[in-house]
């Protein structure tokens, strides 16, 4: 099964594919943790990624066409992947239709998950990462066992750079603006699944479930 996930930032696609991948067994494979990682790891695409990243605004469509392309040829995506953050414009997009179908591969879903942008504000400023593990949690609506520490392995969680209220904004914007005219791209090849995203996290995932295994 090949899956994207789309969704304003907070909207809960890494949440979700947190489950899909565990239920499911497909790779998950995100746009932001990839560029994330390369920072920590100061490559060149981290040099890239950063200062881009830091004001909210989206990195240039040829520099992100290349890693997922260089990630979709892997082995472990033989049997399915889940793209998450990606594609965010319709360079993107159209470039992913070239590249599926020199792979002969196609999209079964976009999960599109729809939270009030109201609501997003506080998911974004409320959300604690783990720097070990990934994994998220959010300081009212999913909260860790123990305050400020991680279930898996104990690792102390931080906030994410770009989840400072005056980057949250920008943040917001930006993608308010390039999601409108990906969703009628989807819509028009009839793969768009809208999720109610603004619902508890398992109620959610329930609903991804019952679409996905219609
Ligand atoms: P990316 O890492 O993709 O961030 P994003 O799209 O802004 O999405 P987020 O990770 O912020 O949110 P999410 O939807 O995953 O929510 P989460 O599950 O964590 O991208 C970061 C940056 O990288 C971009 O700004 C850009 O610069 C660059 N980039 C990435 N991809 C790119 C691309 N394709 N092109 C160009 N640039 C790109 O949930 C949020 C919080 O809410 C958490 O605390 C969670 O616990 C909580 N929560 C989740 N679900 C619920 C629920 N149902 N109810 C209550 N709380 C919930
Ligand atoms: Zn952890």
């Amino acid at each position: 099964m090949n899956l994207i996930l789309m969704g304003l930032p907070g909207a809960g696609k890494g949440t979700q594919a947190e489950k899909i991948n565990e239920k499911y067994n497909i790779p998950h494979i995100s746009t932001g943790d990839m560029f994330r990682l390369a920072i920590k790891e100061e490559t060149d695409l981290g040099k890239k990624a950063k200062a881009y990243m830091d004001q909210g605004e989206l990195v240039p469509d040829e520099v992100t066409i290349g890693i997922v392309e260089e990630r979709l040829q892997k082995e472990d995506c033989k049997n399915g992947f889940l793209l998450d953050g990606f594609p965010r414009t319709i360079a993107q997009a159209d470039a992913l239709q070239t590249l599926l179908k020199n792979m002969n591969e196609s999209i079964n879903y976009v999960l599109h998950v729809d939270v009030p942008e109201e609501n997003l504000v506080e998911r974004l400023t409320g959300r604690r990462v783990c720097p070990t593990c990934g994994a998220t949690y959010h300081v009212m609506y999913n909260p860790p066992e123990k305050e400020g520490i991680c279930d898996k392995d104990g690792s102390t969680l931080i906030q994410r750079e770009d989840d400072q209220a005056e980057t949250v904004k920008n943040r917001l914007a930006v993608n308010i603006k390039q999601t409108k005219p990906l969703l009628d791209f989807y819509q028009e090849k009839e793969l768009l699944v809208t999720i109610n995203g603004d619902q508890d996290i398992d109620q959610v995932f329930q609903d991804i479930q019952n679409r996905i295994e219609k």
